[in-house]
């Protein structure tokens, strides 16, 4: 099963990307994640662009999605909501609307945030910005507030909070096979 991660932060020493990695360490067996590292290159949305000729790094994007059996996006929050550069992908992903390569597709959200909230707003607009997409998406919250201190020096995860992304990336792991069971590949 191959996992794709999308982590909304830009940023060199970003927490998120920290998370991701967490997360990466609880995988079961036979799942693999493969983080994509392109979001800085997507241009900004223009439909009409889309129409005439996508850009290359969006049909990339549209790729990776499309190959990955499910998706886990760990976002930061900015000004209580998704970051303007994850938002902008969603919205180059999300077209065709009818066949896009969302559509169906198993995805979970976990996010933290310097807050105390762990970006739980960001979470909450992602899932749903996620669902009118057409993903199948894991109707659970993974705060992880005060990422300045969720994380050792090392950057490992508390123990706790680590355990909470395990429980996350297993429940999207149930919910890929679930479709799968449901779909049988042809
Ligand atoms: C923030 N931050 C933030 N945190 C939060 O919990 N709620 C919020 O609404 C915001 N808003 C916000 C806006 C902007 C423009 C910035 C730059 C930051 C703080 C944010 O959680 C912090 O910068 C994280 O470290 C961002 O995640 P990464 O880049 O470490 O993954």
């Amino acid at each position: 099963m191959k996992v794709l991660g999308i982590v909304g932060s830009l940023r060199s020493g970003s927490y998120n990307a920290q998370l991701m990695a967490a997360a990466a360490e609880t995988l079961p067996a036979g799942v693999e994640l493969e983080v994509y590292d392109g979001l800085r290159v997507i241009p900004p949305f223009d439909e009409e662009r889309d129409a005439t000729s996508a850009p290359e790094d969006v049909a990339a994007l549209r790729r990776a999605v499309a190959e990955a059996d499910g998706i886990l996006f760990a976002t930061p929050e900015y000004n209580g909501s998704i970051p303007g550069q994850l938002k902008n992908a969603l919205d180059w992903v999300s077209v065709p609307f009818e066949h896009n390569v969302l559509r169906n597709k198993p995805v979970a959200v976990i996010g933290t945030s310097t807050g105390m909230f762990g970006a739980v707003w960001a979470q909450a607009d992602l899932r749903k910005v996620l669902g009118l997409i057409g993903a199948r998406v894991l109707d659970r919250d993974t705060p992880v507030p005060l990422a300045q201190t969720a994380f050792d020096a090392d950057g490992a995860l508390d123990t706790e909070l680590l355990e909470a992304v395990s429980a996350a990336v297993r429940d999207l792991v149930e919910l890929v096979r679930t479709r799968e069971q449901a779909q049988p590949a042809a």
